[in-house]
């Protein structure tokens, strides 16, 4: 439909079917605006004092003011039923097998976006809050066997074209919110749960990750980044990070088996 609200690009798969909502509902809105607006218009000047000097305390009593109210309902009935629900349930309920998607962490905290993607083993290494330090903003355990090939980045968050990308999203402290305009994405990170997310995103570029909730004063600076990158680029992209690893991780290994 034509872009006429002036909404981000589209960059997953299912960014056209929130959009067609969105236009929907605000041409339903805009029909009644402009129905109600003449109503009221005609109203005035239909009941005006000089033609009415006494006022009836009856109220309408026509057909077609019922007929309207009820299908205006009918539509609003028909726009949940057949395009709201049905559509959130795919975000809750239909997510991608672990095994074919790109299975990802993202941890809020004030202010920027953890990002821990499981290694070639496709496990995630233990994480502690009680480990959390200036340099370990994840606070991963990297003794656990797990952890020893997880990559973790700040505010950048990699992803190929056209996969399936699962999210365990989460928070370290206060209640933020994961925005992804371009994916229409947006979930809120709550302390304590981990919350799956997740999307297809079929658009090659360079997006951002908002925080959509007021979490404190550096709410306005938690921005992250999202690279969408062709299946090679992002293997390249995941073997430099595997590269620069290497020697962070080798150090602990020796030490454990002397
Ligand atoms: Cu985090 Cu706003």
């Amino acid at each position: 439909m034509l872009n006429l609200l002036g909404l981000p690009i589209a960059a997953s798969t299912h960014a056209g079917e929130i959009d067609d909502l969105i236009v929907i509902v605000h041409w339903l809105m805009a029909v009644l605006f402009v129905g109600w607006g003449l109503f009221f218009l005609y109203v005035l000047f239909r009941f005006r004092k000089g033609a009415n000097p006494r006022a009836s305390y009856v109220g309408a009593k026509g057909k077609i003011s019922k007929g309207l109210e009820v299908g205006v309902a009918v539509f609003e009935v028909i726009l949940l039923v057949f395009y709201a629900i049905p559509g959130w349930a795919k975000r809750v309920k239909a997510f991608p097998a672990e095994n074919e998607a790109m299975v990802v962490r993202v941890v809020a905290h004030q202010f920027a976006w953890e990002i821990q993607y499981p290694g070639r083993d496709g496990k995630f290494g233990r994480t502690d809050p009680k480990l959390v330090t200036a340099d370990n903003l994840l606070g991963i355990d990297r003794t656990d066997p797990n952890a020893k090939d997880d990559i973790i980045t700040s505010n950048q968050l990699n992803l190929p074209i056209d996969r399936p990308v699962l999210v365990h999203l989460s928070s370290q402290d206060v209640i933020h919110s994961f925005a992804l305009y371009e994916m229409r994405v947006k979930q809120d990170a709550v302390p304590g749960l981990a919350i799956p997310v997740w999307f297809i995103p079929n658009r090659v570029g360079e997006y951002e990750i908002a925080c959509s909730q007021l979490c404190g004063l550096g709410h306005f600076r938690m921005r992250g980044f999202v690279n969408v990158q062709s299946a090679a680029d992002f293997q390249k992209w995941m073997a430099d990070q595997e590269k620069e690893l290497q020697p962070a991780s080798a150090t602990p290994t020796a030490s454990a088996n002397p």
